[in-house]
């Protein structure tokens, strides 16, 4: 069950560090954004939106852009940037209201939800007609840190990604009977993130609030001990530390029949 309180308060607690270590997070939005940077759109809703570091560019082929966060300090960043067609919603995107756009973006975020829950309002309350414009990780995101953390004793920290063939599964009862989705592409990329030393390896996961769950205790001084022994180890092997992140993108215009 996901809890939607601890993901708010924990991405909520790195609002203000979120922007300057989502590296690989800022790549993977900057090629969903290049799929659609041809097209225009009325009113853009920008899904788990984070600190708005989408906003801008959103901002630009979009008439009106909504950035909806489930965090309050999430949302809050988004204003600071006081751009004049932006506005802010804090809210769950499981149960927005997605009438009257022609535009649903959402890079990262929806990891976080209950995807069939998604899918299933998404399909009852769109348009007739809406460009859908997704990217999140899925299975064999983030394995080499899962794998170093099992060493260590550590179990349960990596979420627990949905695998292809399940949102395969989302998209054959949720989309497939209503909507004609010829135009609707599904890929999956990979992206290495790459670190020459441990701090900022660690930084790139802790310094963005992407905590599994509410159940973590805090590592002991032994699995610390441990963490750090084997990221040497591993540095001094191979010279750098990896996080590969597998990305579905779900990109195209779905049509209701
Ligand atoms: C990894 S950040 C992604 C931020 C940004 N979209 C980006 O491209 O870097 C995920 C964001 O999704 C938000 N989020 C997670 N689950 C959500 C939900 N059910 N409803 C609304 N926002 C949610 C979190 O609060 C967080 O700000």
């Amino acid at each position: 069950m996901i809890n939607q309180d601890f993901i708010a308060s924990h991405f909520g607690s790195k609002a203000e560090s979120y922007s300057s270590y989502a590296r690989v997070q800022q790549i993977i939005a900057k090629d969903l954004l290049q799929k659609i940077s041809e097209l225009t759109f009325h009113n853009c809703c920008d899904l788990g939106c984070g600190p708005g570091v989408n906003e801008q560019a959103l901002a630009v082929f979009c008439n009106h852009v909504v950035a909806v966060d489930l965090s309050a300090q999430m949302c809050a960043q988004v204003e600071l940037l006081n751009l004049s067609n932006v506005s802010v919603v804090q809210e769950n995107i499981e149960s927005f209201n997605f009438r009257n756009f022609d535009l649903i973006f959402s890079s990262l975020a929806l990891q976080w939800c209950d995807l069939s829950k998604f899918f299933y309002n998404l399909s009852n309350s769109v348009d007739d007609e809406s460009y859908l414009t997704l990217a999140f990780p899925i299975k064999g995101t983030l394995n080499e840190l899962e794998h170093i953390l099992q060493i260590c004793g550590v179990e349960n920290r990596v979420n627990n990604f949905y695998s292809k063939n399940e949102i395969d599964g989302v998209i054959d009862r949720f989309l497939v009977p209503y909507f004609d989705i010829s135009r609707l592409q599904v890929n999956e990329l990979q992206y290495l993130d790459k670190y020459n030393d441990k701090e900022s390896y660690l930084n790139s996961i802790r310094k963005i609030g992407a905590t599994s769950n509410d159940t973590n205790k805090p590592f002991s001084k032994t699995q610390y001990r441990l963490l750090n022994e084997n990221l040497t180890d591993i540095l001094n092997k191979q010279g750098y530390l990896t996080n590969t992140y597998n990305i579905l993108q779900i990109v195209g215009k779905i049509k209701k029949l």
